[in-house]
């Protein structure tokens, strides 16, 4: 039997997928469900800035969420903070980690949306708060980042050396509409699909050889065939969300057991010996994951 264990921020998972943070998260009953189906591991939902800026009990509450979780689960319990200023809420995540979560997710929200704000300050908002993390807790940190950055690659190593266990890419941004009818913006949520799975198989692809931290797909992963491109590339874990809304939970173990069958299909031991066996430095043409392939692909176009 092939061995799908993966080593993810020093944690060791029985496979690699991972329930991201979610509604799906958010109750002990689906939490438990989530690791009877395959979940190698939960993330809570978010605790966010601001809900504990308004209400202390809100931190007492999920503290709470995570010792029910861990004396209910035997997988990883993770916990999920969603903050952008360096706020004293930072301070509580050592009340987390005594409630004893496996790992914290830090989630950084932030809209640049001010033409006064440089990208230099944006990236050293993000490094200031991990510093800050980092000095409030000894459980592995990782860091949940949009794609929008001048240099991803730059980013993700300064968080490496800041400390960072692993990098969780990318989040999705939800974006606002405009209603014609009304004239209003309206918040719209709309899932995924395996479309944007490619945008974190470059980049996990890219930074797997320049990076020793974990790397953790999350947004488009949908079916086996992303899951297994993003292990190829050199991905540690896949995060699932929206498929879990569209098809039930039970696709958890579905996934699990389609890369069980993939493996010893193809003759492989495990998932350790297909991390990163195509990633940017050990594929015959690096440059497919560059500008080489947008001319290519132009080219055959034409
Ligand atoms: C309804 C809903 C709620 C979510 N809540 C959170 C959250 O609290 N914290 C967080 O970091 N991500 C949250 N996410 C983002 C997911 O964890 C995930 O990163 C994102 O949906 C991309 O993965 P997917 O393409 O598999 O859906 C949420 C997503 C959905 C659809």
């Amino acid at each position: 039997m092939a061995d799908l264990s993966s080593d993810y921020c020093g944690l060791t998972l029985a496979n690699p997928f991972i329930a991201s943070a979610s509604p799906l998260t958010a109750e002990l009953t689906s939490v438990k469900q989530l690791q009877q189906k395959g979940a190698a591991a939960v993330i809570l939902p978010s605790l966010f800035e601001e809900s504990v800026a308004r209400s202390g009990s809100v931190l007492n509450e999920y503290a709470d969420k995570i010792k029910s979780y861990k004396d209910a689960l035997d997988i990883p319990v993770i916990a999920s903070l969603n903050g952008i200023t360096e706020g004293g809420w930072l301070e509580h995540a050592a009340c987390l980690e005594q409630a004893g979560c496996d790992a914290i997710e830090l989630n950084i929200y932030y809209i640049a949306a001010s033409v006064k704000e440089s990208s230099d300050q944006i990236e050293r908002r993000y490094i200031d708060l991990v510093y800050k993390l980092r000095a409030q807790i000894g459980v592995p940190i990782s860091v949940k980042l949009t794609h929008q950055f001048s240099s991803v690659a730059h980013l993700v190593k300064r968080l490496e050396d800041t400390g960072v266990n692993g990098a969780v890419l990318f989040n999705r941004f939800y974006l606002p509409d405009i209603d014609v009818e009304s004239m209003t913006v309206m918040p719209s949520l709309q899932l995924s699909n395996s479309n944007e799975a490619l945008l974190r198989i470059r980049w996990i692809g890219l930074l797997r050889d320049q990076v020793a931290l974990s790397l953790s797909a999350t947004g488009g992963m949908h079916t086996i065939d992303d899951a297994l491109k993003a292990l190829l590339v050199g991905a540690d874990s896949i995060q699932l969300c929206s498929v879990l809304f569209e098809k039930g939970i039970d696709e958890i173990g579905h996934l699990r057991d389609r890369l069980e069958q993939w493996l010893e299909d193809n003759d492989h031991p495990g998932v350790a010996a297909i991390k990163g066996l195509m990633s940017y430095g050990r594929v015959a043409d690096p440059s497919a994951f560059e500008r080489a392939n947008y001319l290519q692909v132009l080219e055959e176009n034409s």
